[in-house]
C-alpha cells in the first residue's frame, strides 16, 4: 500500500493490526438492520445485512453489499431478483436467526418467519418496517464482498421503531432501559405526582 498521510496506518489483511484498526472504527458506525431475501427454484434464502444503502432516486436503486462465499448470492444473480425486509425493534430474534451460517437457507418457506411472495420471487418478511424489491440491476466488485445494486420495483413502509446495531449490539430508539426503571422507580414511589418535595433517604436517585 503507498504511503499515506502523517500518522496514517495502512489497513489490509498483510497487517493484521491495521485490520483491527477497521473492524474497531467500524463498530462505531450505527446502522438499521433488514433481511436480504432472494428465491431460486424451490430454495428460499435470507441474510441479515446492514449494510443497505439507498443509492438513487432516479432511477430508483438500492445496494447492499453481502459476503461473495455466502449461497444467497448465487441465487440472486441466478433468480435477477431480491427483497429488502427493514426489521422492526422486536424483530431482533430473526436478525440473530438469520446471521447464523446455514440458518437462511430452506426448501418453499421459513417456517419461524412469516414471509409473503413478493413480486420478484423473493419473499418479503410479514411484520417489517419497510420493505424494497428489486429486480438486480448489476453486481459490483467490493474486494471480498459483491455489491448487489437493485433497480427498485416496489417499496414501502408502516411507522414504527426500528431495530439499529452500534458497537456490536442490538438497540432501539425507544427509551434506554435505564429510563425506563428510573421512570418506574418515580411512579411506584409517587414522586412524579407534580408535588415538589425534598429527596428522601429511600428515593432512588440514577
Ligand atoms: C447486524 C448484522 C449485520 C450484518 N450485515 C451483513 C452484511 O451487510 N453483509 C453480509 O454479507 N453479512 C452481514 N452480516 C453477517 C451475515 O448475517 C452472516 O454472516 C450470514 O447470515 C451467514 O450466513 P450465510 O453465509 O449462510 O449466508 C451481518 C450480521 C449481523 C449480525
Amino acid at each position: 500500500m503507498a504511503p499515506g498521510l502523517p500518522g496514517e496506518r495502512a489497513v489490509s489483511g498483510a497487517f493484521p493490526r491495521a485490520a483491527d484498526a477497521y473492524r474497531h472504527a467500524s463498530r462505531s458506525w450505527t446502522t438499521g438492520v433488514a433481511l436480504l431475501t432472494a428465491r431460486h427454484g424451490e430454495e428460499v434464502f435470507a441474510k441479515t445485512v446492514s449494510s443497505l444503502c439507498p443509492l438513487s432516486l432516479d432511477p430508483p436503486l438500492v445496494s447492499v453489499a453481502v459476503d461473495r462465499r455466502s449461497p444467497i448470492v448465487g441465487a440472486v444473480r441466478a433468480g435477477r431478483g431480491f427483497a429488502l425486509s427493514v426489521l422492526a425493534a422486536d424483530q431482533e430474534p430473526l436478525a440473530r436467526r438469520f446471521a447464523a451460517p446455514g440458518a437462511g437457507r430452506a426448501l418453499g418457506w421459513f417456517t419461524p418467519a412469516p414471509m409473503r411472495p413478493g413480486i420478484t420471487g423473493a419473499p418479503v418478511l410479514e411484520r417489517c418496517l419497510a420493505w424494497f424489491e428489486c429486480r438486480l440491476d448489476g453486481v459490483l466488485p467490493g474486494g471480498d464482498h459483491a455489491v448487489l445494486v437493485g433497480r427498485v420495483a416496489t417499496a414501502d413502509a408502516t411507522p414504527g421503531d426500528p431495530l439499529v446495531y452500534h458497537d456490536g449490539r442490538y438497540r432501539s430508539l425507544g427509551p434506554h432501559p435505564a429510563v425506563l426503571a428510573c421512570a418506574l422507580t418515580l411512579y411506584v414511589f409517587g414522586i412524579g405526582d407534580g408535588a415538589p418535595r425534598a429527596l428522601r433517604g429511600s428515593d432512588t436517585v440514577v
